[in-house]
């Protein structure tokens, strides 16, 4: 047996701890479970790129993440990622700047009180929780299968179980609300994983979906009115730490233990039941055909 070198002591930098480093774009990195998953991940010597929507936030999160992981390598792109002209231009600037994707994490969403149209003319809580996943996934896929065996992260939550897709208004034009309309766009994140696992099936490129569980973040500040006082309330009393809420996107980031495990849904750190509608082949092959066609 050989004694241990002198020399492995004094390598103490993340990197140099951290054999294997991997290049991981996380969204909504700023805030949240996002920014958390952002600074562990850093802290473990990976590469971070953090996506978020206003350059004054990004900015202010990433120097935080700097200085608290003692890492350099933490960038910053920025896009509005219910816009789908930003998410075009956010894949075209990481095609120019990295050549790798080890890791996407799709984790930016919300819930909104009062039905909102996008640019696109899309129902605002679809087009940012599911298309925003679902075009910047499509647009860095080719990316991500020739940097395999890469992983793709889809935050979902457990509010999935109480949604139902409506195909014949999946825009909400006829009837909004905003925790059915949340509920469905968190099923669909669902649909969505099971529906790329079986298309990225011998690809080396996993995915998976997780609930974070009930986490003490900024989610519902975008609501107002007595559904925000409530959701203030419970989450001062009953909400766990983003630092909680952070440790299943973290383990199926960068654990060994989930190299080329695909097409769960986690909590927990737990692969475990999602809801029997999130199981149907037929609706997630016509959510993604929909999803085509939405795209511009
Ligand atoms: N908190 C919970 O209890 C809970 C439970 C289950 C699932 N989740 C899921 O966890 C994920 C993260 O939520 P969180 O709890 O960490 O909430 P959060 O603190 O509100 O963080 C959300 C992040 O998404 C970003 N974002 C929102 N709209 C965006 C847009 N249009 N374009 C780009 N980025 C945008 C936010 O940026 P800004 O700071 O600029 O707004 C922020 O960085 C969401 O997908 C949510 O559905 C949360």
């Amino acid at each position: 047996m050989y004694p241990t070198s002198p020399l492995r002591h004094l390598a103490t930098s993340h990197q140099e701890q951290n054999l294997d480093n991997k290049l991981i774009m996380i969204t909504g990195a700023n805030a949240g479970i996002g920014k958390v998953a952002a600074l562990e991940l850093a802290k473990q010597g990976h590469h971070i790129v953090m996506v978020c929507r206003s350059q004054e936030r990004g900015r202010a999160a990433q120097a935080e993440i700097k200085a608290a992981s003692g890492s350099e390598q933490v960038d910053l792109l920025i896009a509005d990622l219910s816009v789908q002209a930003d998410i075009h231009q956010l894949a075209a600037e990481f095609k120019q700047r990295y050549d790798r994707l080890d890791v996407l994490v799709n984790n930016a969403g919300a819930i909104f009180d009062k039905r909102q149209k996008t640019a696109d003319g899309l129902e605002l809580t679809f087009a940012l929780n599911h298309m925003g996943y679902f075009l910047l996934t499509d647009l860095l896929l080719d990316t991500l299968k020739a940097s395999a065996p890469a992983r793709i992260i889809n935050v979902s939550s457990d509010a999935h179980r109480r949604g139902s897709l409506n195909f014949d208004d999946l825009q909400h034009e006829k009837s909004y609300s905003a925790f059915p309309v949340y509920s469905a766009s968190k099923l669909a994140n669902v649909l969505f994983t099971y529906e790329l696992t079986r298309r990225l099936e011998g690809s080396g490129v996993t995915a998976n979906a997780l609930h974070p569980g009930f986490v003490n973040t900024n989610f519902g500040s975008t609501m107002s009115g007595i559904p925000a006082f409530f959701i203030g309330i419970i989450s001062r009393l009953f909400a766990t730490s983003p630092e909680k809420g952070a440790e299943t996107i973290i383990y199926l980031a960068a654990s060994p233990e989930v190299e080329g495990v695909t097409g769960n849904y986690f909590v927990e750190k737990k692969a475990t039941r999602s809801a029997p509608e999130s199981y149907d082949e037929a609706v997630a092959k016509r959510l993604w055909e929909v999803s085509e066609q939405l795209v511009r």
